[in-house]
């Protein structure tokens, strides 16, 4: 079987809050809100990928550090793994998403999560209470 393609997704907290992004496609997913990231291209790094995902969707330079709770199985094809990251320049912008949203840890259930990005919250609610 040959190896799953990584996607790679970012816990940005700043100041005890989450930045979440809303979703435009595919269809069934557009309105949802996940952590944002990207598929990871051949002769990339996830900690690469990942800055360069966060640089065209949101415009920020970023530093990408360890990762956060489990994988996530999404098909035969992708692996979905978070990472906690830290910004380092600029001020988010949804380039590619229709909203993004900076969220406390009291609003983390209440979100209409991408399905996957739910598997995190325990691990995204420990790392708020950390901030
Ligand atoms: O963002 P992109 O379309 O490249 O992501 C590929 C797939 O990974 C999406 O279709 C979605 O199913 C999944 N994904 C996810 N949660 C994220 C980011 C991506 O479930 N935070």
């Amino acid at each position: 079987m040959t190896e799953r393609r990584e996607v790679a997704a970012a816990a940005l907290t700043q100041n005890g809050r989450l930045l979440i992004a809303q979703r435009t496609y595919p269809p069934e997913l557009a309105g949802l809100w996940e952590l944002p990231g990207g598929k990871v291209d051949e002769g990339e790094t996830p900690e690469t990928a990942l800055s360069r995902e966060l640089e065209e969707e949101l415009g920020i330079l970023c530093s990408v550090g360890s990762r956060l709770g489990s994988e996530v199985l999404l098909d035969h094809r992708y692996v979905l793994r978070a990472y906690r990251v830290v910004l380092l320049d600029g001020c988010p912008a949804a380039h590619e998403h229709s909203a993004i949203r900076w969220i406390e840890l009291d609003e983390l259930d209440a979100i209409d999560w991408v399905a996957h990005d739910r598997e995190w919250l325990p691990d995204l609610a420990e790392l708020l209470r950390e901030e």
